[in-house]
């Protein structure tokens, strides 16, 4: 055995105490310390089938590198880890680390490596093996996890959208003639109370497609099924186009607007899903807002170039506990389930301001009642996207 101030017992101890099974070689590649978790590792697992291994012996006066059994295992691992130590034997590298697998007859291991130049000592250099099979067992159920859970989702989106798909076109029938009955297209129905009945049913039908539409937009989404054409729009009249559509929901409950936007403010989106995104909004305004409100919808541009569109209603607000969940997925308030709705219409809106590169957030105003904003970035950065087909809002 070579004599080195290593051999001493102090450091002997000192590496009997560590749970890593550790050796010093030295120049040679000589094995000139071997601590107790070494050699009973070594005692052990003479079997094992093991990329990076040592002999069955204690190891101590013979080289480190024939210690290794390249045979018993991948050549590449045994390969890698000869060639990384010799690197800090010739001091190019201060450290080097390998994990590599060390299966026992019962058990999957594996093992991270390390060698590094023992300090104050020159030509020497201290390996350790430690196990971590528990890092590694836990890293592969959380990728198992993931996996599974992706899975899941797919299978969800894809059942949604099916789904969805199946129940639209019954529903066609179903609004339809009931339409046709409400009117009397084809002469009067006998009792008023059938006209009452008609318009119930196409009601709740239209009511029902709504409810669809946002699921089969979620999953559409959530499977990056949504193509994103943006273009220059002109935010104003895009705006009054969105009010002026929800005018008569808006009259029927005594509510007026306030447009509030500069005519020649522009902004870089796609016309059908910002209309999209500002119909939701300016639906919960209307859903939330006392009778007889103001409902005030603003464009505004900020320093950096991004545009804004909000929409201020006059009603409850959302508590501040709660302004963060009703971004997810059928979340909604006490409020907003007794109003109905499918608690769609947030999430779907978040994701398109995303797509675009911008935010959607809500935000309880000082005067009271809600303000709910759609930011989207500046037109050279929207550019830069490049007329995105954006894979995943997630
Ligand atoms: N303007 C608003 N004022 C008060 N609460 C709101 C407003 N907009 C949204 N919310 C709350 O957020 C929930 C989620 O909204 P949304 O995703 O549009 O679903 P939905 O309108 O179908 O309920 C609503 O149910 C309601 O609780
Ligand atoms: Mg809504």
């Amino acid at each position: 055995m070579t004599e080195t101030p290593l051999s001493s017992d102090f450091a002997l101890s000192v590496l009997d105490s560590i749970q890593d099974t550790a050796v010093v070689i030295d120049r040679e590649g000589v094995i000139v310390l071997a601590n107790e978790p070494w050699r009973a590792f070594a005692e052990s697992n003479s079997d094992a089938d093991c990329q990076v291994q040592v002999g069955a012996t204690t190891g101590v006066g013979s080289s480190y590198f024939r210690e290794m059994r390249p045979e018993a295992g991948d050549l590449t691992g045994a390969g890698d880890a000869f060639a990384g130590v010799r690197q800090v034997l010739a001091g190019a590298t201060e450290r080097f680390e390998l994990e590599y697998p060390c299966h026992g007859p019962t058990e999957r291991r594996w093992f991270r490596m390390s060698a590094v130049p023992v300090a104050g000592e020159p030509g020497y250099v201290l390996i350790r093996h430690t196990n971590v099979s528990t890092l590694r067992y836990a890293k592969e159920e959380l990728v198992r996890a993931k996996e599974a859970a992706e899975r899941g989702n797919l299978v969800k989106s894809r059942f949604l959208a099916a789904m969805s798909h199946e129940l639209r076109t019954p529903l066609n029938a179903i609004l339809g003639f009931s339409e046709t009955m409400m009117l009397g297209a084809f002469g009067p129905i006998g009792d008023p109370r059938y006209v009452d009945h008609a318009r119930i049913i196409h009601d709740s039908g239209q009511h029902l497609l709504a409810v669809l539409n946002d699921v089969l937009d979620m999953a559409k989404i959530e499977a990056g099924k949504i193509d994103v054409h943006k273009a220059e729009l002109r935010l104003a009249p895009l705006l009054k186009t969105c009010v002026d559509s929800m005018r008569c929901d808006a009259e029927a409950r005594g509510l007026s607007f306030t447009i509030d936007a500069d005519p020649a403010l522009t902004c870089h989106a796609d016309a059908r899903l910002f209309k999209q995104v500002a119909l939701n909004l300016i639906s919960n305004a209307i859903k939330f807002s006392p009778k007889g409100g103001t409902i005030t919808v603003e464009g505004r541009a900020a320093e950096d170039g991004s545009v804004s569109a909000s929409f201020c209603d006059q009603g409850p607000g959302i508590h501040p506990d709660q302004i963060d969940t009703v971004f997810r997925e059928f979340e909604q308030t006490d409020l907003g389930r007794e109003a109905g709705g499918a608690g769609l219409g947030l999430p779907i809106s978040a994701n398109i301001a995303r797509l675009h590169g911008g935010a959607l957030t809500v935000q309880n105003r000082v005067s009271g009642g809600l303000r709910a904003t759609i930011t989207l970035p500046p037109a050279q950065d929207a550019k830069s996207r490049a007329n995105s087909r954006t894979a995943s809002a997630r």
